[in-house]
């Protein structure tokens, strides 16, 4: 039987209904990570997160603190403020605030109204990153922050950075969950022609997401063939898992070695890149990255070629997908996705993402 056209859009329609996108609302009830640790010190750190305005710092014991970035008076940026020891005192008119956001001197007055004062946001830190939990307070759990053990395990060598990203988090979650782009938009970088027809299975539970694509044999492209000693050779191995941990995290997990050889011989080379997403608006995205590799640990010249190759290829990702916003924002009723067997995995993403935001809503 032939399906009338019509029908096909009207059920992609149907479909995309049900998935998040860059309209959604955000997710608040989530540890989303705010910065990097070592970003976090005795000089104020302003950061928009989830549409709010926060500023950062660290007592002089080293406690991270997060405030709103607003003073109660007349709403100046209190990033644009002083600490005076853990306090911290307004640049327009004096007022001073407690690292737990109360209210504790007024310049022109001797009296301080006492349980007024600012916003404050729960923080933890974990390996390199400091989590922020901009919800409702009383939900904030560290046992449920995603825990990526390679992050502290001194035989993982890591290199990190950050992209302010022009694009939404959905669409940035999406392209993480099915790499057949890396053929495509990552071409000069770090795909290959044959990633994006190599055989994939996918796994979807309730919250937890994952793709896993089996190239095998291939050849690597530099980054991975000469940081391997896979170079030339046409029997590589490369096993990608994609897998959505959380709102603000995904990672890709990738193993390489030579397909020719025996299991119990062969080396593996392994790597993980945790995609760190944290939404500043609909939008716009900080776009964290912290890269890990269980091989050539203390070897900086590999370290500085893979981090550079590496980074070009997130480039591409923050201009491709920074290119697609600008047309996300101009579509009309009429718009509509076609979603391939590939994407189901990044469609179940999404519809929990949406699920996750009308929860919150409710
Ligand atoms: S705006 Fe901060 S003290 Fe007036
Ligand atoms: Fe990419």
């Amino acid at each position: 039987m032939t399906i009338p056209v019509v029908n096909i859009i009207e059920a992609c329609r149907k479909a995309s209904d049900k998935m998040a996108n860059k309209d959604t609302p955000l997710i608040l009830n989530e540890w989303y990570v705010a910065a990097f640790k070592d970003e976090v010190g005795r000089e104020l750190l302003a950061r928009k997160i989830l549409n709010k305005r926060v500023v950062m710092y660290r007592t002089l014991d080293g406690a991270p603190i997060a405030l709103e970035d607003r003073c109660a008076h007349r709403s100046f940026p209190l990033s644009k403020s002083h600490l005076d020891g853990d306090n911290i005192i307004c640049g327009y008119h004096g007022f001073k605030y407690s690292c737990t956001g109360d209210l504790v001197e007024i310049p022109s007055q001797s009296k301080c109204p006492h349980g007024i004062g600012i916003k404050t946001y729960k923080l933890a830190e974990t390996g390199p990153l400091v989590w922020i939990w901009l919800g409702d307070q009383s939900l904030a759990d560290e046992s449920k922050i995603p825990h990526l053990p390679w992050l502290e395990n001194p035989n993982w060598a890591c290199t990190s950075g950050y992209f302010f990203h022009p694009g939404n988090y959905v669409s940035m979650h999406e392209n993480l969950m099915d790499l057949t782009h890396l053929t495509f938009l990552h071409a000069a970088t770090i795909g290959t022609p044959d990633y994006a027809s190599a055989p994939y299975k996918t796994e979807l539970k309730d919250g937890h997401y994952k793709l896993i694509r089996e190239v095998v044999p291939t050849t690597l492209s530099p980054v991975w063939g000469q940081t391997t000693g896979l170079a030339g050779k046409d029997t590589a191995a490369r096993i990608a898992t994609s897998e959505f941990l959380s709102p603000g995290l995904h990672q890709v997990s990738v193993k390489f070695y030579d397909s020719a050889l025996d299991e119990e011989t062969r080396e593996n080379y392994k790597i993980h890149t945790a995609h760190i997403l944290t939404p500043e608006t609909n939008n716009t995205m900080h776009y964290f990255i912290v890269h890990g590799r269980d091989f050539a640990l203390n070897d900086e010249h590999i370290e500085r070629f893979m981090h550079e190759q590496l980074f070009a290829a997130f480039q591409e990702d923050v201009e491709g997908l920074g290119a697609l916003e600008a047309i996300l924002d101009d579509q009309d009723e009429h718009h509509f996705e076609i979603s391939v067997a590939s994407d189901s995995p990044a469609v179940a993403t999404r519809i929990y993402l949406k699920k996750r935001a009308e929860q919150e809503k409710g």
